[in-house]
């Protein structure tokens, strides 16, 4: 009997694609999601994919009868927890909504965990938590700075949390992986990233701008201390993360019955790309020019930030295996996908 794991957002870019990786080495993920950032379409891509239907929940994780009930009823043996709100900007705004949602999912989560007995965890984190780092590439033993934003709060606070849990001996065993920039799309173009409104990362503004959906790409500032004036990041194509979630699970599986365990991880790739270099591999990738200009600043952008991915080779035995054209191209392919789905009736 393969081991059930539940995905908390599995419906979402990164949990959708995990549902994939975790399908293809031999568990069984059932997917609980409240949708509220996440489309039913995710789930007829999946289905085509994988040959079969996903269990999928509806439901919010804050709702501990209904994530109880799930946990139990599907005899779950680990969780890989992706359910939270994401976007910087919103969080400024609206900082209660974003703690309240972001924490009392976790914690709710967790509580279930203890009661029905379910003990391996993979929690998503990000490499916010770094802030503007002082040394490049960043280790997972760089200071955690505080956090630029709400958002960011919320993945330091729940890092913290799942310490102060694991050291105070509860029968958890937990990875939080700090992912870099994730972008891309599974190979098929059946599932990928689905911005609502107008997108705030950069790989979906610049293929709906291709497309036509948006008139420009707006550069944010060319005058950051880089080799070309544009801001570096560690673009990590989202199937190589959704195995590193693979990866982590089978890690605390390996542990046998030692009960309790955290551990952190990068997941980046260990290469920075500039902005214009993303524009410049993306006009390659589909063979056609973009349309963009040189902006202002955007507030709270860190000049460059990328990943020393060593210890999740070392100890996980994952490393990022596909390029930033990989990405790219796959990221095209689902764009294009989707506005033909859309533009049926
Ligand atoms: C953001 C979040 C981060 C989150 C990540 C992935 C912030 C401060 N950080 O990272 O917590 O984990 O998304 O979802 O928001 N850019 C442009 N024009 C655009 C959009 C972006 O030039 O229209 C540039 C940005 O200035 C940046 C780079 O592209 O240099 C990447 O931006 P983005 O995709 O938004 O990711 P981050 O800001 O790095």
């Amino acid at each position: 009997m393969s081991v059930s794991v539940l995905v908390t957002g599995g419906a979402g870019f990164i949990g959708s694609h995990t549902v994939i990786a975790l399908a293809a080495a031999g568990y069984r993920p059932v997917v609980y999601d409240n949708f509220s950032n996440s489309h039913q379409s995710i789930l007829d891509g999946l289905r085509e994919i994988l040959g079969t239907d996903v269990p999928c929940y509806v439901a919010d994780c804050t709702d501990k009868a209904a994530l109880f009930d799930v946990v139990e009823r599907e005899h779950i043996q680990g969780v890989v927890h992706f359910a939270a709100f994401k976007a910087v900007g919103e969080s400024v705004q609206e900082p209660l909504r974003y703690y309240r949602n972001n924490l009392d999912a976790l914690l709710t989560l967790l509580e279930v965990m203890l009661e029905v007995g379910v003990h391996d965890l993979i929690f998503s984190s990000s490499c916010t938590v770094y802030g503007t780092p002082d040394h490049l590439p960043v280790t997972e033993s760089s200071p955690v700075l505080p956090a630029l934003s709400p958002y960011g709060n919320t993945k330091q606070i729940g890092e913290e949390m799942l310490r102060d849990a694991v050291t105070a001996g509860k029968p958890l065993r937990v990875i939080s992986l700090r992912y870099f920039n994730p972008i891309g799309a599974h190979s098929s173009a059946l599932i990928g990233e689905l911005p609502i409104g107008v997108p705030n990362n950069l790989v979906p503004y610049i293929t709906q701008t291709a497309i036509g959906l948006r008139p420009e790409l707006i550069v944010f500032g060319d005058d950051y201390p880089t080799p070309d004036g544009t801001c570096i990041r560690d673009y990590i194509h989202v199937m190589d993360l959704a195995e590193a979630h693979v990866s982590a699970l089978n890690n605390l599986r390996r542990l046998g019955a030692l009960a309790t365990h955290y551990d952190v991880f990068n997941i980046g790739t260990g290469r920075g790309a500039s902005v214009l270099e993303v524009v410049r591999t993306f006009e390659e990738v589909s063979g056609q020019p973009l349309r963009y200009r040189i902006g202002p600043r955007r507030s709270g952008d860190v000049p460059a930030v990328y990943a020393d991915a060593s210890k999740a080779q070392e100890h996980l035995g994952w490393t990022a295996r596909r390029t930033l054209h990989d990405a790219l191209a796959d990221a095209w392919r689902w764009e294009q996908h989707w506005q033909k789905l859309s533009a049926q009736p």
